[in-house]
């Protein structure tokens, strides 16, 4: 059974009058363990499908299936779907509130979804947490802006991982970061998918990433997936013209 699964999606904005149909009949597969490229030009519908998939966004039809169970059953506690599913966004800047030490932010979460009963414990958590992201747990007390943008984004993921979720839908988490700074992000996510066994999917307009860091993965174009299967397949040996298109423009391919 996939962990997670899309099946005839399709998503919407705007009036009946101005409508832009952003997801067509999108379906996938992410299986238990996957680091799952979603890819396509800016504005093909990646982030709508991740919004959709933690329910930030309504489908106007089709279905999601989280563990084969859709999100029906994890309406009545919604810690039990954020203990699912998280999503980390591109701008680490907007993600994190400025006026919040990094501390009190992590702690806010454990208490607001009752994660330990004590202060003392959940300091603890958040230390341990900063400690598997690779920061010093001395950085409790500090502010958001006190960091560069790569520990900003590091942050997002130590905070993504406090309702220890199974699986995280990653939305170009390294493309506002520079290269050297991308790597080591790109490093994170691939120990915790190969030590903590978390399931990614990983969105992104970089060929050059997918390959190097996903095993399955889907090219889109327009709202539409063209063509979905292994990532090292399809981008030694694209079928779909789009997705040679697109391997084309990347330079050292
Ligand atoms: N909140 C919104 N309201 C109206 N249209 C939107 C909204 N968000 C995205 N869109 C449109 O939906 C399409 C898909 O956008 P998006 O999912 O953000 O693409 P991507 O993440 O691949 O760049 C684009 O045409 C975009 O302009
Ligand atoms: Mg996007």
């Amino acid at each position: 059974m996939a962990l997670l699964e899309l099946k005839n999606l399709n998503v919407s904005y705007g009036s009946k009058k101005n409508k832009i149909d952003a997801v067509k009949n999108v379906s996938l597969k992410i299986n238990e363990g996957d680091i799952y490229g979603l890819v396509g030009e800016s504005g093909c519908g990646k982030s709508t499908i991740g919004k959709t998939i933690v329910n930030l966004i309504k489908a106007s039809s089709g279905s999601i299936l989280y563990n084969g169970q859709s999100y029906d059953l994890y309406k009545k506690s919604k810690k039990n779907f954020y203990q699912f599913v998280q999503m980390i966004f591109q701008d680490p800047y907007g993600s994190l509130n400025p006026r919040m030490k990094i501390g009190e932010a992590f702690i806010d979460i454990m208490e607001a979804h009752k994660i330990f009963n004590s202060r003392e414990q959940r300091i603890k958590e958040t230390e341990i947490l900063l400690n598997k992201i690779g920061l010093s747990k001395k950085y409790i007390n500090r502010y958001p802006h006190e960091f560069s943008g790569g520990q900003r984004q590091r942050i997002c993921i130590a905070r993504s991982l406090i309702l220890k979720p199974k699986l995280i839908i990653a939305d170009e988490p390294v493309s506002a970061l520079d290269v050297s700074i991308q790597s080591e992000i790109l490093e994170l996510i691939k120990n915790l998918n190969n030590f903590d066994k978390l399931t990614f999917l990983f969105i992104s307009h970089d060929l050059a990433v997918v390959k190097n860091l996903c095993n399955n993965m889907s090219v889109m174009k327009n709202g539409v997936i063209v063509e979905s299967g292994n990532a090292k397949k399809i981008i030694n040996s694209p079928e779909n013209d789009y997705t040679k298109l697109l391997i084309d423009a990347v330079p050292k391919f």
